[in-house]
């Protein structure tokens, strides 16, 4: 029997070739009639500024901002970049803006940040005063960024590393999808502590893969599909993103689910050529190696037989 499935396909692709045929002098036409106008088009950017030392930047990066008339950051990174600021008109972008809270970490769940790295403020009352600086906020963003944009502004928020991985301004994306906001990608720190390690981390001996995830700090961690168990399971290399997490808790958690001998490292303060630091040991001697020292709050876990 001859199918029948080949006739209308090929019907359909002359039927189609008249058309572009037809169309194409209308096409021709109708891009004179809509040239884009010499006036400016408001945009939205998330741009990512990297990670560690400033010329981290991508050159695409530097550009969206010296076009950027309004910029949106945190006190740090406006501070970092404040000479490619200048002149700007410039506002705090909040941390976890138009995030729904139940998808935000619980407070009680995370440890206080060392007082030394975190000016003295203890971790609870950092993370009130960002709830109560929210709403205001959250406010100033929707009306600074629309009216910008509608006037053929273009505002750019800045964040540190990849704007996607575990990302403080994400929830910008959602709030203005409409908007349709450019990601202008950047250094990770995934990125920046591979080059630290100087290893190729896809070539372990047993592993071909790796798994970014993050310390488990959330009662609710234990319960998720992607929990520390399950991952272990597949000796991929894992990476965690520790967000103050407690090291010598993490290593006891880690024992867990891999022999004691399991290859582990810590990279500190990546991208900054100063104060970079790897350390490497087996879960068995990592503690001692580490010797009680408060570990920054700009550190990677790596877990994988790609360190031997
Ligand atoms: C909120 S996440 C942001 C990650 C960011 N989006 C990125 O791509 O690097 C913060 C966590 O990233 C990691 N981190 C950020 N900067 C770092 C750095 N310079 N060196 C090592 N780890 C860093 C730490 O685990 C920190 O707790």
């Amino acid at each position: 029997m001859i199918s029948s499935f080949g006739r209308p396909r090929r019907a359909a692709i002359h039927l189609l070739g008249c058309l572009l045929l037809i169309g194409a002098p209308l096409a021709a036409d109708t891009a004179v009639e809509s040239r884009p106008s010499t006036a400016k088009s408001g945009h939205l950017y998330l741009v990512s500024v990297g990670v560690g030392d400033p010329d981290n930047i991508t050159v695409r990066a530097q550009k969206t901002l010296a076009e950027a008339d309004i910029v949106f950051g945190m006190e740090g990174t406006r501070e970092r970049f404040a000479d490619l600021l200048q002149g700007k008109e410039t506002y705090e972008a909040g941390h976890g803006l138009f995030r729904p809270m139940h998808r935000q970490s619980k407070p009680e769940s995370r440890e206080g940040t060392p007082a030394a790295l975190n000016q003295g403020d203890s971790g609870d009352v950092r993370r009130q005063r960002r709830e109560q600086e929210r709403p205001r906020l959250e406010a100033q963003a929707r009306q600074v960024i629309r009216e910008a944009v509608a006037a053929g502004k273009t505002v750019a928020v800045l964040d540190n590393g990849d704007p996607t991985i575990y990302a403080p301004h994400t929830g910008y994306l959602t709030e203005f999808a409409d908007l349709n906001p450019t990601v202008i990608p950047g250094l990770s720190s995934f990125n920046a502590a591979n080059a630290a390690l100087g290893r190729a981390i896809t070539q372990g001996e047993h592993s071909r893969s790796v798994i970014l995830t993050r310390t488990p700090g959330d009662p609710l961690d234990a319960a998720r599909l992607d929990n520390l168990e399950t991952l272990a399971k597949s000796r991929s290399t894992l990476v965690f993103f520790t967000m103050r997490s407690k090291f010598s808790e993490f290593v006891d958690q880690l024992k867990a689910h891999y022999p004691g001998e399991t290859p582990i490292a810590i990279v500190a303060h990546a991208g900054y050529r100063q104060d970079e630091q790897v350390i490497t040991a087996t879960l068995d001697t990592i503690l001692e190696r580490v010797g009680g020292e408060k570990l920054p709050f700009e550190h990677l876990i790596y877990v994988g037989d790609f360190l031997k």
